[in-house]
Protein backbone atom coordinates (compact mmCIF):
# COMPACT_ATOMS: atom_id res chain seq x y z
CA UNK A 1 0.00 0.00 0.00
CA UNK A 2 1.39 3.12 -0.96
CA UNK A 3 1.87 6.27 1.05
CA UNK A 4 -1.20 8.37 -0.57
CA UNK A 5 -3.13 5.17 0.30
CA UNK A 6 -1.91 5.08 3.75
CA UNK A 7 -3.05 8.77 4.46
CA UNK A 8 -6.30 8.16 2.95
CA UNK A 9 -6.94 5.26 4.93
CA UNK A 10 -6.49 7.32 8.14
CA UNK A 11 -8.86 9.64 7.02
CA UNK A 12 -10.70 7.61 7.21
CA UNK A 13 -11.57 7.22 3.08
CA UNK A 14 -12.55 3.64 2.01
CA UNK A 15 -9.86 1.67 -0.59
CA UNK A 16 -11.43 0.31 -3.84
CA UNK A 17 -15.14 0.01 -2.64
CA UNK A 18 -18.35 0.97 -4.06
CA UNK A 19 -19.41 3.58 -1.18
CA UNK A 20 -22.79 4.12 -3.33
CA UNK A 21 -23.81 0.54 -1.83
CA UNK A 22 -21.42 -1.12 0.76
CA UNK A 23 -21.91 -4.09 2.38
CA UNK A 24 -23.14 -4.67 5.52
CA UNK A 25 -21.22 -6.34 8.39
CA UNK A 26 -22.92 -9.14 9.06
CA UNK A 27 -22.03 -9.29 13.00
CA UNK A 28 -21.88 -5.79 13.78
CA UNK A 29 -24.40 -3.82 15.84
CA UNK A 30 -27.51 -2.60 14.21
CA UNK A 31 -26.95 0.97 15.44
CA UNK A 32 -23.91 0.97 13.01
CA UNK A 33 -25.74 -0.25 9.84
CA UNK A 34 -28.46 2.92 10.42
CA UNK A 35 -25.84 5.60 10.85
CA UNK A 36 -24.54 4.29 7.70
CA UNK A 37 -27.95 4.07 5.68
CA UNK A 38 -28.21 7.95 7.27
CA UNK A 39 -24.91 8.90 6.49
CA UNK A 40 -25.66 7.50 2.63
CA UNK A 41 -28.65 9.66 2.17
CA UNK A 42 -26.46 12.92 3.18
CA UNK A 43 -26.78 13.64 6.73
CA UNK A 44 -24.03 15.28 7.04
CA UNK A 45 -24.33 16.38 10.61
CA UNK A 46 -24.25 12.38 11.48
CA UNK A 47 -20.94 10.79 12.61
CA UNK A 48 -19.68 8.37 9.77
CA UNK A 49 -19.96 4.61 10.82
CA UNK A 50 -16.18 3.91 10.78
CA UNK A 51 -15.47 7.08 13.33
CA UNK A 52 -18.15 5.88 15.40
CA UNK A 53 -16.34 2.27 15.38
CA UNK A 54 -13.42 3.80 16.18
CA UNK A 55 -14.59 5.69 19.20
CA UNK A 56 -16.13 2.63 20.25
CA UNK A 57 -12.84 0.35 19.56
CA UNK A 58 -10.79 3.06 21.40
CA UNK A 59 -13.53 3.24 24.50
CA UNK A 60 -13.49 -1.03 24.89
CA UNK A 61 -9.62 -0.38 24.58
CA UNK A 62 -9.84 2.14 27.54
CA UNK A 63 -11.72 -0.18 29.73
CA UNK A 64 -10.10 -2.98 29.11
CA UNK A 65 -5.91 -1.82 29.39
CA UNK A 66 -7.30 0.81 31.95
CA UNK A 67 -8.28 -2.27 34.13
CA UNK A 68 -5.17 -4.12 33.70
CA UNK A 69 -3.16 -0.78 34.31
CA UNK A 70 -5.39 -0.46 37.75
CA UNK A 71 -4.99 -4.17 38.42
CA UNK A 72 -1.17 -4.87 38.41
CA UNK A 73 -0.13 -1.20 39.02
CA UNK A 74 -2.30 -0.29 42.18
CA UNK A 75 -4.51 -3.64 43.19
CA UNK A 76 -1.38 -6.38 43.52
CA UNK A 77 0.89 -4.12 45.29
CA UNK A 78 -2.10 -3.46 47.59
CA UNK A 79 -2.82 -7.53 48.39
CA UNK A 80 0.47 -8.32 48.61
CA UNK A 81 0.86 -6.17 51.73
CA UNK A 82 -1.76 -8.39 53.42
CA UNK A 83 -0.91 -9.97 56.04
CA UNK A 84 -2.82 -13.31 55.53
CA UNK A 85 -2.33 -15.63 52.68
CA UNK A 86 -5.98 -16.41 52.65
CA UNK A 87 -6.78 -13.13 52.55
CA UNK A 88 -4.89 -12.38 50.04
CA UNK A 89 -6.34 -14.85 47.55
CA UNK A 90 -9.82 -14.16 48.51
CA UNK A 91 -9.49 -10.56 47.85
CA UNK A 92 -8.11 -10.82 44.83
CA UNK A 93 -9.90 -13.34 43.24
CA UNK A 94 -13.48 -11.47 43.81
CA UNK A 95 -12.14 -8.40 42.69
CA UNK A 96 -10.33 -10.38 39.48
CA UNK A 97 -13.23 -12.13 38.98
CA UNK A 98 -15.28 -9.23 38.46
CA UNK A 99 -12.39 -7.47 36.51
CA UNK A 100 -12.37 -10.74 33.92
CA UNK A 101 -16.09 -10.26 32.91
CA UNK A 102 -15.66 -7.12 32.17
CA UNK A 103 -12.97 -7.76 30.73
CA UNK A 104 -14.01 -10.49 28.46
CA UNK A 105 -16.58 -8.11 26.60
CA UNK A 106 -14.45 -4.95 26.09
CA UNK A 107 -12.38 -7.37 24.40
CA UNK A 108 -15.22 -9.34 22.31
CA UNK A 109 -16.51 -5.05 21.97
CA UNK A 110 -12.46 -4.10 20.86
CA UNK A 111 -11.98 -6.96 18.24
CA UNK A 112 -15.49 -6.48 16.41
CA UNK A 113 -14.84 -2.64 15.93
CA UNK A 114 -11.49 -3.57 14.88
CA UNK A 115 -12.11 -5.94 12.42
CA UNK A 116 -15.17 -3.73 11.48
CA UNK A 117 -12.70 -0.88 10.57
CA UNK A 118 -10.68 -2.79 8.61
CA UNK A 119 -13.44 -4.27 6.33
CA UNK A 120 -15.03 -1.23 5.93
CA UNK A 121 -11.67 0.70 5.02
CA UNK A 122 -10.16 -2.30 3.55
CA UNK A 123 -6.75 -2.17 5.47
CA UNK A 124 -6.22 -5.99 4.71
CA UNK A 125 -2.90 -4.67 2.77
CA UNK A 126 -1.45 -3.46 5.69
CA UNK A 127 -0.56 -6.97 7.03
CA UNK A 128 1.95 -7.00 4.16
CA UNK A 129 3.86 -3.74 5.68
CA UNK A 130 6.61 -3.82 8.63
CA UNK A 131 4.98 0.01 8.69
CA UNK A 132 2.05 -1.22 10.51
CA UNK A 133 3.60 -3.20 12.82
CA UNK A 134 1.32 -1.68 15.58
CA UNK A 135 -1.60 -3.03 13.26
CA UNK A 136 0.05 -6.98 14.02
CA UNK A 137 0.66 -5.45 17.57
CA UNK A 138 -3.04 -5.25 18.60
CA UNK A 139 -3.85 -8.64 16.84
CA UNK A 140 -1.35 -10.08 18.96
CA UNK A 141 -2.67 -8.34 22.09
CA UNK A 142 -6.03 -9.11 21.45
CA UNK A 143 -5.20 -12.85 20.66
CA UNK A 144 -3.42 -13.18 24.13
CA UNK A 145 -5.63 -11.76 25.57
CA UNK A 146 -8.79 -14.00 23.86
CA UNK A 147 -6.63 -16.81 24.96
CA UNK A 148 -6.31 -16.32 28.82
CA UNK A 149 -9.80 -14.55 28.72
CA UNK A 150 -11.66 -17.16 27.13
CA UNK A 151 -9.43 -20.28 27.18
CA UNK A 152 -6.85 -20.35 29.89
CA UNK A 153 -8.12 -19.01 32.60
CA UNK A 154 -11.87 -20.87 32.91
CA UNK A 155 -9.98 -24.19 31.75
CA UNK A 156 -6.87 -24.21 33.80
CA UNK A 157 -5.20 -21.25 35.43
CA UNK A 158 -8.01 -20.00 37.86
CA UNK A 159 -7.02 -23.60 39.40
CA UNK A 160 -3.78 -23.58 39.10
CA UNK A 161 -3.49 -20.40 40.91
CA UNK A 162 -5.56 -21.60 43.69
CA UNK A 163 -2.97 -24.65 43.87
CA UNK A 164 0.33 -22.46 43.97
CA UNK A 165 -1.29 -19.34 46.19
CA UNK A 166 -1.42 -22.38 48.78
CA UNK A 167 2.16 -23.97 48.49
CA UNK A 168 3.61 -20.76 48.19
CA UNK A 169 1.74 -17.51 48.35
CA UNK A 170 4.60 -14.63 47.91
CA UNK A 171 5.75 -16.19 44.67
CA UNK A 172 2.50 -16.97 43.17
CA UNK A 173 1.86 -13.15 43.39
CA UNK A 174 4.89 -12.33 42.67
CA UNK A 175 4.40 -14.50 39.07
CA UNK A 176 1.39 -12.98 38.69
CA UNK A 177 2.46 -9.51 39.20
CA UNK A 178 5.36 -10.07 36.57
CA UNK A 179 2.73 -11.63 33.72
CA UNK A 180 0.64 -8.65 34.52
CA UNK A 181 3.97 -5.99 33.93
CA UNK A 182 4.15 -7.71 31.07
CA UNK A 183 0.77 -7.66 29.08
CA UNK A 184 0.34 -4.19 30.28
CA UNK A 185 4.01 -3.55 28.61
CA UNK A 186 3.04 -4.96 25.61
CA UNK A 187 -0.60 -3.48 25.47
CA UNK A 188 0.84 0.40 25.81
CA UNK A 189 3.85 -0.16 23.17
CA UNK A 190 0.87 -1.44 20.76
CA UNK A 191 -1.35 1.49 22.20
CA UNK A 192 1.34 4.25 21.26
CA UNK A 193 2.37 2.72 18.17
CA UNK A 194 -1.81 2.30 17.09
CA UNK A 195 -2.01 5.99 18.01
CA UNK A 196 0.76 7.53 16.42
CA UNK A 197 0.60 4.99 13.28
CA UNK A 198 -2.86 5.97 12.51
CA UNK A 199 -1.85 9.58 12.73
CA UNK A 200 0.87 9.91 10.14
CA UNK A 201 3.67 8.45 12.23
CA UNK A 202 4.54 6.00 10.45
CA UNK A 203 8.31 4.46 12.37
CA UNK A 204 9.61 2.36 9.38
CA UNK A 205 7.58 3.70 6.34
C1 LIG B 1 -8.58 -7.82 16.69
C2 LIG B 1 -7.87 -6.88 17.20
C3 LIG B 1 -7.78 -5.48 16.67
C4 LIG B 1 -8.02 -5.00 15.42
C5 LIG B 1 -8.44 -5.77 14.17
C6 LIG B 1 -7.79 -3.57 15.46
C7 LIG B 1 -7.92 -2.71 14.40
C8 LIG B 1 -7.76 -1.35 14.46
C9 LIG B 1 -7.91 -0.45 13.33
C10 LIG B 1 -8.23 -0.88 11.92
C11 LIG B 1 -7.68 0.80 13.77
C12 LIG B 1 -7.75 2.10 12.95
C13 LIG B 1 -6.40 2.35 12.35
C14 LIG B 1 -6.43 3.60 11.51
O1 LIG B 1 -7.30 4.43 11.66
O2 LIG B 1 -5.50 3.77 10.70
C15 LIG B 1 -7.38 0.72 15.19
C16 LIG B 1 -7.10 1.80 15.99
C17 LIG B 1 -6.65 1.70 17.28
N1 LIG B 1 -6.57 0.54 18.03
FE1 LIG B 1 -7.00 -1.34 17.39
N2 LIG B 1 -7.42 -3.22 16.74
C18 LIG B 1 -7.41 -4.35 17.50
C19 LIG B 1 -7.06 -4.44 18.83
C20 LIG B 1 -6.55 -3.41 19.57
C21 LIG B 1 -5.92 -3.54 20.85
C22 LIG B 1 -5.73 -4.85 21.58
C23 LIG B 1 -5.55 -2.30 21.24
C24 LIG B 1 -4.85 -1.90 22.51
C25 LIG B 1 -3.90 -2.57 23.07
C26 LIG B 1 -5.93 -1.37 20.21
C27 LIG B 1 -5.76 -0.01 20.27
C28 LIG B 1 -6.07 0.86 19.26
C29 LIG B 1 -5.85 2.30 19.33
C30 LIG B 1 -5.34 3.06 20.55
C31 LIG B 1 -6.20 2.82 18.09
C32 LIG B 1 -5.98 4.26 17.63
C33 LIG B 1 -7.21 5.06 17.49
C34 LIG B 1 -6.88 6.42 16.93
O3 LIG B 1 -6.05 7.13 17.51
O4 LIG B 1 -7.45 6.75 15.90
N3 LIG B 1 -6.55 -2.09 19.20
N4 LIG B 1 -7.43 -0.60 15.57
Amino acid sequence: MDRETTRSCMRGQPQDRDQSNPPLFCGFPLCLSIVKKRSREGSSNLIDDVTLARAIHVIAVVFWIGGVAMVTTVLLPAVRRFKSPNERVAFFESVEQRFARQARLSTLIAGLSGFYIMYRLDLWGRFGSVSFWWLHGMVCVWLLFTLLLFVLEPLFLHRWFHTRADVAPDAAFRLIQGLHWLLLGLSIITIFGAVAGSHGFLLFG
